[in-house]
């Protein structure tokens, strides 16, 4: 995280643009500021242009000046290196910079995440850039983290970048031969003769009316070529920093379950995860927990920075509603429940032109601090200010692992059947809300982690077992950990090859079963089976499968068609543990009285047991435990508190029994070990 030793509260503020702004209004942003309990700013994220306004020429002299007056104001400062969109003398003198799309047009200048990762242009002044302000604003005690760039993003298929893949290709599979097997080239003619054969998958290749793939192999090595191309740009950058300021600590704002980019892998390179929540209207709080929980998860568990909120509304939405009173603050304790140490937001003031101009900020078009927003803002600013370091470096403590893999994701997307509606979020969403609305601490690993600290592993949909993720996996049941797989995993090895000699492949001998066919059922279309006396749907993807040492837990199979009575769900004792098989997907109400039931065995609690749409999470050290208790409904509701403990907010001592929040109301319980 950002160095605690810096800090001595959550840091509260967010993106600051002055330099969209004449001068004069600098000094009414500070007192605002000051009004508002604004403690950090992130600068200099789209300044580029203004930084280095040609070739040759630098020009620092309107960031020096913010830099000096946001020290006066005792501002400390998140320092962007402004590489998120390059200058227009770029675009026109060197044209590599400029990326292709997937369509094969070749882009020009304009919107932003607009450089090819492999452009030699893009590399050296990217560089020469964060270069030289690391240079001119070392001495700043005030800058406690860097920011890279700003939201990578937006793939690359230009001709550099196929130079490139070859490359990484000659890397991964070192011959033709390899690659050639590795691609599966035997099936239409696709065999390559020469490293140059090897072409990126786009709208002209191996992709047919854009959606669907016909080499999945080929596809999956693209993704894989090109997060990891991109993750250059943003490592050439920190290397960068690092030589000159080598105690600095940089980041890169991720953007939670972005599907082109394995965070897994970038956060091996991030000094500490910073990511910005944009909740889509309608989206549930368990849907925003769950990008939380994976943005802890990505680093083991490490607290991370909201580097962006919206305070109130946004504007990329198709219906821009507004978080309503109090929404702002309930979301804010959320995702410090969930490993936050700060709370930013996107942008101080709001913008008068372009796309961002109807996007919420702390300081409105009007101009003042007489607004809905910012009096929410300010008292959140002064709960924080009471809180204090309270909360730093507390870290969530969880039983449960659920395993999330990207490869898998594009994989499972690519893959022309078994459905055309199997989405991997869908499937790892069923369980990981259920968890949620259960109230369980949760978190998000990848199949090559250490799962030795957890009594539960869920792999919702692990169609691509690769490497020797499965001994990582066999192990961990064979030392005592329960795991539960689903429908549709095992199926394929790391280049998207079907392990033959029976599905789940190298799961089949933890499993104790062997999958024979899979049945698609049509949207809409259900089978039935029977768990705990009651009956369940049988959606989506129907398994048909036989034991093979596992023993049925449901009671008596699929309930129709030819394959009734064949299992859906399946225990197996291997080593010192189980694994479980969900063969189907199915309702909410399924899979609460089947975790609930697997926790209930294991001896796993929830945090709290309390009402519907009432959250309730927790952090803790050796000292202290945190309990996070927050009030999603419109109305007010009572809990029931089996403890007692202070609130860090109020100071108000709760003694067990009743506890009234208040709609969106939060509490956060301190209690001492
Ligand atoms: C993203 C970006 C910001 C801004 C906001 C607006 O998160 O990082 O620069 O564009 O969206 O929603
Ligand atoms: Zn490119």
């Amino acid at each position: 995280m950002i160095p605690y030793n810096k800090l001595t509260k959550i840091p509260y503020g967010g993106d600051y643009n002055p330099e969209q702004w004449p001068e004069e209004i600098w000094e009414e942003d500070m007192r605002l500021f000051k009004l508002a309990g604004i403690d950090i700013v992130t600068l200099n994220v789209f300044s580029w242009a203004a930084l280095q306004p040609d070739e040759t020429t630098y020009d620092f002299s309107k960031l020096d000046k913010i830099m000096e007056l946001v020290k006066k104001n005792g501002l400390k400062v998140c320092m962007a290196t402004s590489t998120g969109a390059h200058p227009a003398w770029m675009a026109r003198k060197y044209p590599d910079v400029l990326r292709t799309d997937f369509q094969a047009r070749k882009r020009k200048f304009g919107g932003r995440h607009n450089s090819c990762p492999s452009s030699p242009t893009y590399e050296k002044y990217s560089v020469a850039l964060a270069e030289k302000l690391a240079e001119r604003y070392k001495e700043y005690d005030n800058i406690v983290a860097w920011h890279i760039s700003n939201e990578y993003g937006g793939e690359c298929y230009c001709e550099n970048c196929e130079k490139q893949f070859r490359v990484w290709l000659q890397k991964r599979y070192k011959s033709i031969d390899k690659l050639n097997e590795a691609w599966n080239t035997a099936f239409w003619g696709h065999t390559l003769y020469d490293w140059d054969d090897a072409v990126l998958p786009d709208s002209r290749t191996e992709f047919f009316e854009d959606t669907f793939v016909m080499a999945q192999g080929i596809a999956v090595d693209y993704d894989r070529f090109m997060s990891d191309a991109i993750m250059q740009m943003y490592i050439r950058e920190y290397d960068a920093i690092k030589k000159i300021i080598p105690d600095a600590v940089i980041t890169t704002n991720l953007m939670g379950f972005y599907k082109r980019l394995n965070y897994f892998e970038w956060a091996k390179h991030m000094d500490f995860i910073s990511w910005d929540n944009y909740p889509a209207v309608g989206d549930t709080y368990a849907k925003t927990a769950m990008a939380h929980d994976l943005m802890r998860g990505i680093k083991n568990g490490e607290p991370f920075a909201l580097m962006e909120q919206t305070p109130s509304v946004t504007n990329w939405h198709t219906y821009c509603a507004l978080k309503r009173p109090g929404v702002m603050r309930l979301w804010s304790y959320q995702a410090v429940a969930h490993g936050a140490d700060t709370v930013m937001f996107f942008q101080m003031r709001r913008s008068i032109g372009s796309c961002e101009k109807y996007h919420g900020a702390v300081i409105d078009h009007a101009g003042h601090e007489n607004t809905r927003v910012f009096r929410e803002i300010s008292a959140l600013g002064k709960e924080l200010e009471k809180i204090g370091p309270e909360i730093f470096g507390l870290k969530t403590k969880s039983d449960i692992a659920l395993m999330m893999d990207w490869e898998n994701w594009w994989a499972i997307e690519y893959s022309a059947g078994p459905s055309q509606e199997l989405r991997y979020l869908k499937e790892f969403g069923r369980f990981y809300e259920t968890l949620r609305n259960m109230n369980y601490n949760v978190d998000i690993v990848s199949p090559d982690m250490d799962l030795s600290s957890y009594k539960l592993v869920i792999a919702p949909l692990l169609y691509m077992v690769k490497y020797d993720d499965d001994e990582n996996i066999r192990n961990y049941v064979k030392n005592g950990g329960n795991f539960v797989t689903t429908f549709f995993s095992g199926i394929v090895q790391e280049n998207d090859l079907v392990i033959t000699g029976g599905y789940p492949g190298r799961l089949r001998d933890i499993l104790g079963i062997w999958v024979e066919e899979q049945d698609a059922l049509p949207n809409g279309e259900k089978n039935q089976f029977i768990y705990h006396g009651k009956e369940y749907p049988a959606e989506l993807l129907c398994d048909l499968l036989h034991l093979e040492g596992a023993k049925q837990i449901d009671e008596g199979g699929y309930q129709k068609d030819f394959y009734a009575g064949m299992p859906v769900l399946t225990k197996n004792n291997f080593g010192e543990g189980a694994a479980y098989y969900v063969a189907t997907a199915s309702n909410e109400a399924f899979y609460r009285e089947f975790i609930g039931s697997l926790c209930g065995e294991m001896g796993i609690e929830p945090v709290l047991d309390v009402p519907e749409g009432i959250e309730v999470t927790s952090r803790e050290n050796d000292k202290k435990q945190l309990i996070f208790i927050m009030n999603h409904n419109d109305a007010e509701t009572v809990i029931h508190l089996p403890m007692s403990g202070k609130d860090l907010i109020t100071g108000e001592e709760y003694a067990d029994g009743e506890m009234v929040l208040e709609a969106k109301g939060v509490r956060v319980l301190k209690i001492e070990k």
